[in-house]
């Protein structure tokens, strides 16, 4: 399957479960995600398959998420555990491989901790991440849409730094996953202090 049969392929499937608002939603996604590969010299290619993909397991209920994970042994985050909807990331890592036959680490990657980013993110880690949180899908806009963007164009490190301790200062988490825990320390190690500390990881 060539990349256009590929992005077919995925319309499709959103279309098919009658996921008319997540397909918008990733094909705007995809749109920042494509900006931020040409701000920051990534692909474009690799960026918006990766968007595309990131919220795929949509068309599964996060029970079955759940039954699924399981039934694959999979590891469970305590948030994952109380909150299913949280493995969605994970989910679509895995309908990536086998439904789509991705290989690609940095699709596959950026696809699976789009939610909670994780330590040791990578460049396509960080850039589908943030954009998805510049790619609101809810009502009206986030108080911290401007900044968020303004720092997307210059640095993908500190625009995730700020994002996730946004996050913590606010207490908008349901229930920190360990992931955006490590993910929150290890860039507080390498950005500089630009945003309080109050109330985040040790
Ligand atoms: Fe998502
Ligand atoms: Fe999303």
């Amino acid at each position: 399957m060539n990349t256009a049969e590929l992005i077919e392929s995925i319309r499709n499937t959103y279309l098919d479960h009658h996921r008319v608002k997540t397909l918008k939603h990733v094909e705007e996604v995809a749109q920042t995600a494509v900006w931020l590969a040409e701000k920051h010299c990534l692909s474009p290619e690799k960026c918006r398959l990766a968007a595309l993909l990131h919220d795929i397991s949509v068309i599964m209920t996060p029970q079955e998420m759940y039954d699924l994970a399981q039934e694959r042994g999979m590891l469970l985050d305590p948030a994952e555990e109380k909150y299913h909807f949280l493995l969605h990331q994970r989910i679509s890592r895995l309908i990536a491989e086998e439904q789509f036959a991705v290989t690609d680490p940095d699709i596959l990657g950026a696809v699976e901790c789009h939610t909670t980013l994780k330590k040791s993110a990578g460049p396509y880690d960080r850039a589908v991440f943030i954009a998805d949180k510049i790619s609101w899908d809810q009502e009206g806009r986030p108080p911290y849409y401007d900044m968020l963007k303004q720092l997307a164009g210059n640095s993908l490190e500190k625009a995730c730094y700020f994002y996730i301790s946004y996050q913590f200062d606010h207490t908008l988490l349901l229930m920190p996953h360990q992931w955006i825990k490590e993910a929150y320390l290890d860039l507080k190690s390498s950005v500089p202090a630009a945003v309080s500390d109050g109330g985040k990881p040790e």
